[in-house]
């Protein structure tokens, strides 16, 4: 085997494990694996959770992704995308969760609005009682 026949082999190879593995991943949708029996509450005044004090911060907990919008509400969703379990982000600007595995998003409620997920995020409640915010399902 010369030194092209060679690099082309690996270029094969390697081609072939990148098809079977988006094949893969891309046809598989886990559903719902959202916490339940959640109730749980983050002090504001923690510097650990001081990111929900501005407006489009985020961060996880109890497997959950709890945010506050551009406009200052506070929501929290199942942090584990639907689609193949990978944690979405927040995007504020966008008023959405994405996820950076494959793209899906969801919005505010958790709803799929873009696939390849196609099980909604599960939804909790929030309070905010002074700096005490609460999430329960
Ligand atoms: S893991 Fe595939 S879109 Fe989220």
């Amino acid at each position: 085997m010369n030194r092209k026949e060679f690099l082309s082999s690996i270029g094969m190879a390697t081609g072939g494990i990148v098809v079977a593995t988006c094949f893969e991943g891309c046809s598989k949708n886990i559903g719902s694996t959202a916490p339940s029996n959640v109730d749980f509450t983050l002090d504001l005044t923690q510097p650990a959770n001081a990111v929900l004090t501005t407006n489009g911060g985020y961060l996880y907990s109890n497997g959950l992704i709890v945010a506050k919008t551009i406009t200052g509400n506070f929501i929290a969703v199942s942090a584990a995308c639907t689609h193949e379990g990978t944690s979405v982000n927040f995007q504020p600007n966008n008023n959405q969760f994405y996820c950076p595995n494959h793209g899906a998003t969801f919005n505010t409620s958790g709803a799929v609005t873009k696939g390849p997920a196609n099980t909604p995020l599960r939804q909790y409640n929030t309070s905010l009682v002074g700096n005490n915010l609460r999430i329960y399902s």
